[in-house]
Parts: C-alpha cells; sequence; structure tokens
C-alpha cells in the first residue's frame, strides 16, 4: 500500500515537471508597454535641442524578454512628425503586420495617432533593437530589445555577473529631420554628424561632455556581457575597450561560435555581444568607437565617443585619465575582414544546398542627371547631379498612399510592380573603372515576388560607382546565412568552392565589402513583404532598397492574416 501511495505521488510530480516544462516552452509571457513619441529637451555638446524621443528617454526604454514571449507596444504619437517603429531584426513570422517600415508593411502613425504593435519572439536568442522608420527620425527613437533565454533555459556560455547594453549613435546639432529634408531638397551629400554616442551620451572627449560621460562599474575578477549595438544613422564603427580581450558569442540574436578579438566592426544595425572580463589591474579604461570609413575622399565624421569601465576598487577622485584603446585607422579594411571571417554558428547549420531563386543584386551609388525644370540650387551633387544610390540599377522609391503590404493584400494595381530584376541589367565591370553612362539608376517601386518556401541566394555586388563602400545590407523578416565574401567582382566559377555550407553565421544584417561582395541564403517561409536595404540612411533616402514579396503558402500557417483593426489609415 505505502510503496502504491509512494509511486502515485512520485507520478504526480513527474506529471507536473512534464505539464510545467512543456507550458515553459510553448507560451511566453505577454509583456504590454506604451511609447510616447514626443519632443522632449535634450542637452549635448553644450546646447539644448527638441528632439523626438519614446517616453522622454534618450535612448528609448531597453525591452526585456524571454524567446517565446509576447510584445503589445501601444506607439501613441504626441510629435510632429509621422512616425512608425520597426522591431529590427524580428522574425515576425506572419505578423508582417507588425514590422513597421513606413510606406512597406504600414502608412505612418500621423501626430495624435496610435497603433499597437503585436508580436511573438520565436527562436531568436540574444540582442535586437527597435528604431524608428520612418524619414531619420531614429537618430534618437530608438532602444535596445534583449531576449534571454526561455525559463529554466540557459546562456550556451557561463552566467556573467553583469549585462550592459552599449548603444552606438550618433549626434546632430541640427535637426536630423532637417539635415535629411536639405539633402533631399539639394541633391548633395548631407551633413555628417556632430558626434558619436554610447548610450546616447558622447563622452569626455568632446566638449561639455565630461560630467555626463557613462560609467560602467566592475569589479576584479567580474565577467559582464556586453550587448553592442550600431544605431548609428550613416556609419560602421569600430569599439575596442583598452586593455580588455572581448570574446565574442553572439551577433545579430543568434549564437556564435565564440571567438576572442580586441576591436570589433558593427555595420549599422548589426548588433554584437561579447564577454568582458575584469582581469586587468584595477583601474579605469576607456571603451571607444569611430568611424570606419571604406568610402576614400569623402567627408566623415572622424570624432571618438568613449565611455568609462572603472574598477570598483580603483582609486576615485583624482584618479588618473582612463587608459585609451587601439583603435584602427579609420580606412583599415584589412582588420575588418579579418573579423567578419572569424564569423561562424556554433556547430553544424541546415544551410539550404539546393537553390530555387538563384539572384544578382548590385549594391551602390549612382547619380541622376538634374531634370531640366529643376534651379541650379536643387542640383548640387557633382557636376550639377543628385546623388543616387541603386540595387540592380533600380532606385526604390516608396509608395505614398497606401503600404505595399496592404496593395498586396487588397489586391490595389499601380501601387508597385513585380518586375524587380533578378540580375543587374546591363552586366560590367563592377568594381572596375565604371564608364559615366552607367551611373544613372531608373527609378521605380519593383518587388521580387517569391513563392512560399523557396531557397533563395542572392549575391549583393558592391559597386565603385561614385565611391566604393561598405554597405550594411538588411532583410526585414528573415535571417540569412553568410556563406561567403570576397573582393572584386563575384566570379562563380572561382568563389562557389568557398562556400561555408557547414557552418556559416546567421544574421540580418550583412557588411558588405567596399570593393567586393557577400553571398547569402535563406528559406521564404514567412509571407508578406519585406523590405532589403542598405542600413545607412543616407543610402536609403537615395533609393538603395528593394523589397521581396513572399506570397502565402498552404493552409492558415503558412499565410499572413489580415491586418489588424488599427492599423493606420492613409
Ligand atoms: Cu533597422 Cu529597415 O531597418
Amino acid at each position: 500500500m505505502e510503496t502504491l501511495k509512494n509511486f502515485s505521488i512520485m507520478f504526480l510530480g513527474l506529471f507536473l515537471l512534464i505539464s510545467s516544462t512543456l507550458l515553459s516552452l510553448t507560451s511566453g509571457e505577454i509583456q504590454r508597454h506604451q511609447f510616447v513619441i514626443q519632443a522632449t529637451p535634450v542637452k549635448r555638446l553644450c546646447n539644448t535641442h527638441n528632439r523626438i524621443t519614446v517616453n522622454g528617454m534618450f535612448p528609448g526604454p531597453t525591452l526585456e524578454v524571454r524567446n517565446g514571449d509576447s510584445l503589445e507596444v501601444k506607439v501613441v504619437n504626441k510629435a510632429r512628425y509621422n512616425v512608425t517603429i520597426h522591431w529590427h531584426g524580428v522574425r515576425q513570422m506572419r505578423t508582417g503586420w507588425a514590422d513597421g517600415p513606413e510606406f512597406v508593411t504600414q502608412c505612418p502613425i500621423r501626430p495624435g495617432g496610435s497603433y499597437t504593435y503585436r508580436f511573438t519572439i520565436q527562436g531568436q536568442e540574444g540582442t535586437l533593437w527597435w528604431h524608428a522608420h520612418s524619414s531619420w527620425l531614429r537618430a534618437t527613437v530608438y532602444g535596445a530589445l534583449i531576449i534571454r533565454p526561455r525559463l529554466g533555459e540557459s546562456y550556451p556560455f557561463p552566467k556573467p555577473n553583469l549585462e550592459t547594453p552599449i548603444v552606438l549613435g550618433e549626434w546632430w546639432d541640427a535637426n536630423p529631420i532637417d539635415v535629411v529634408r536639405e539633402a533631399t531638397r539639394t541633391g548633395a551629400a548631407p551633413n555628417v554628424s556632430d558626434a558619436y554616442t554610447i548610450n546616447a551620451q558622447p563622452g569626455d572627449l568632446y566638449k561639455c561632455s565630461s560630467k555626463d560621460t557613462r560609467i560602467i562599474p566592475i569589479d576584479a575578477g567580474e565577467t559582464n556581457l556586453l550587448r553592442v549595438i550600431n544605431a548609428a544613422l550613416n556609419q560602421p564603427l569600430f569599439f575596442a575597450v583598452a586593455n580588455h580581450t572581448l570574446t565574442v558569442v553572439g551577433a545579430d540574436a543568434t549564437y556564435i561560435k565564440p571567438f576572442t578579438t580586441s576591436v570589433l566592426m558593427l555595420g549599422a544595425g548589426q548588433t554584437t555581444d561579447v564577454l568582458i572580463k575584469a582581469d586587468q589591474r584595477p583601474a579605469r579604461y576607456y571603451m571607444a568607437a569611430r568611424a570606419y570609413q571604406s568610402a576614400q575622399n569623402v567627408p566623415f565624421d572622424n570624432t571618438t565617443t568613449t565611455a568609462i569601465l572603472e574598477y570598483k576598487s580603483s582609486k576615485k577622485g583624482n584618479a588618473p585619465k582612463p587608459i585609451m584603446p587601439f583603435l584602427p585607422a579609420y580606412n583599415d579594411t584589412n582588420t575588418v575582414t579579418a573579423f567578419s571571417r572569424s564569423f561562424r554558428s556554433p556547430r553544424k547549420v541546415q544551410v539550404p544546398t539546393e537553390i530555387d531563386e538563384s539572384l544578382f543584386f548590385t549594391v551602390g551609388l549612382g547619380l541622376n542627371n538634374c531634370p531640366p525644370n529643376f534651379r541650379r540650387s536643387r542640383c548640387q551633387g557633382p557636376n550639377g547631379t543628385r546623388l543616387a544610390a541603386s540595387m540592380n540599377n533600380v532606385s526604390f522609391m516608396l509608395p505614398r498612399s497606401i503600404s505595399l503590404l496592404q496593395a498586396h493584400q487588397q489586391g490595389i494595381p499601380g501601387v508597385f510592380t513585380t518586375d524587380f530584376p533578378g540580375t543587374p541589367p546591363v552586366k560590367f565591370d563592377y568594381t572596375g573603372n565604371v564608364s559615366r553612362t552607367l551611373f544613372q539608376p531608373s527609378t521605380g517601386t519593383k518587388l521580387y515576388k517569391l513563392k512560399f518556401g523557396s531557397r533563395v541566394q542572392v549575391v549583393l555586388q558592391g559597386t565603385s560607382i561614385i565611391a566604393p563602400e561598405n554597405h550594411p545590407i538588411h532583410l526585414h523578416g528573415y535571417d540569412f546565412y553568410i556563406i561567403a565574401e570576397g573582393f572584386g567582382n563575384f566570379n562563380p566559377k572561382r568563389d562557389t568552392s568557398k562556400f561555408n555550407l557547414v557552418d556559416p553565421p546567421l544574421r540580418n544584417t550583412v557588411a558588405v565589402p567596399a570593393n567586393g561582395w557577400a553571398v547569402i541564403r535563406f528559406v521564404a517561409d514567412n509571407p508578406g513583404v519585406w523590405l532589403m536595404h542598405c542600413h545607412l540612411d543616407v543610402h536609403i533616402t537615395w533609393g538603395l532598397a528593394m523589397a521581396f514579396l513572399v506570397e502565402n503558402g498552404v493552409g492558415e500557417l503558412q499565410s499572413l492574416p489580415a491586418p489588424p483593426s488599427d492599423l493606420p489609415l492613409c
């Protein structure tokens, strides 16, 4: 009798254990937040300016969730600009209506309006972020999105003592919206930023900034997981911490086979998770970021932002100046190449080997000849032209009266076409001395249609038109494997043998080498309209974008549901 009772208690316990594990595996929590978009006085570099923020915070609120959790973020627009919020890197499986890019998946939230973004984090762990996806508002409207493992699960590395988001940004003394409007009017390159920032503070190498320099305290022997995010509008950045080695463990919310480095390079939009151990003499050490500038003879912000890693046992008060890290030269492409080649998935992954869609997209700048009815003041690009950018020679134009996703779902004609070319209309020596006749792109709202489930390969080929440059190409709604990178023109005969189909990194943004190429692969398993673009906002402004239209598959689980009832109207 006793044994039977014991047995049933044991059985009950086991049952409870199993069911609670199942529960935590299937259903996460729902987190609700409100983001009020509002003008807020912000003092930087000696002056106070009104800037658009979320809830008056700069940077905006950090969202902390677990894999499997759902987010409901009500965005209330109390600013005088249209706004949308994009959850950069979130896969948004069948929740394309919550992705956010203005006129792609929704019309903007007008001043006075609101919209609730609803989505679930599925199978992603690490660091992502959120930002405005309307004009250049993301200059100040951004924040970290931290995704921890499910309850009861742990990191694939020893648990760090501390975790700190390190959000790199750019600061303009001028209103960034005015900067982009002016550039759009003149056709010239916009002004560059006045400072870089770490967690929205420039740091003590800038005027009027030392007392607000960010301090990151640490105890000797502790390990901190730094979640580094490049939220800068227009600049890839190097990042290093004096005297400390960084162990890279993740990027774009995917784990990476750990490797050590003294310096990171993040293309705009990319995130990198690193472990840093306080194993040096107790003191104060700068963490610093400055430009990686691959385009030559182009003005850029060459300043340096700093924060201070401060050992708690180091002497305060009249402490000596912090130690400065070594940062690579602005144009040090070799360091960037070595760094990006170190990325591997932790184990063998399922890279698609059969390809249904083999695409080849050029990415680069261009020049538009000035229309005859334009004044000279509107033709301030090189030799009286207007600067442009394109993919496969198409300069992408957003619709203005409805979003692409609504037009697609409601079958509204005349908003877009599905003839985005799968290969460049003209083949040329992309990284050579390109003839001036090939500088002018066409303009259009062209999408590339993908059947649900198709296996896609895209060769992203940089061009040398005007200035070869490292372009951070970001795909919405997907992660992709980066199976190869190289310089010069991609050559299938020579370069296919270099494909890593074993353990390539999975990311949402690839830094395509200056004067080079990158090859990505993904499976089109998420129906909707998904923007792919250069994450340098100045290049999106000029048209360096396209969009994939991924069709529905079979049945509800492979189809995009109807839009939420509060989707903003145009
Ligand atoms: Cu973070 Cu369309 O981008």
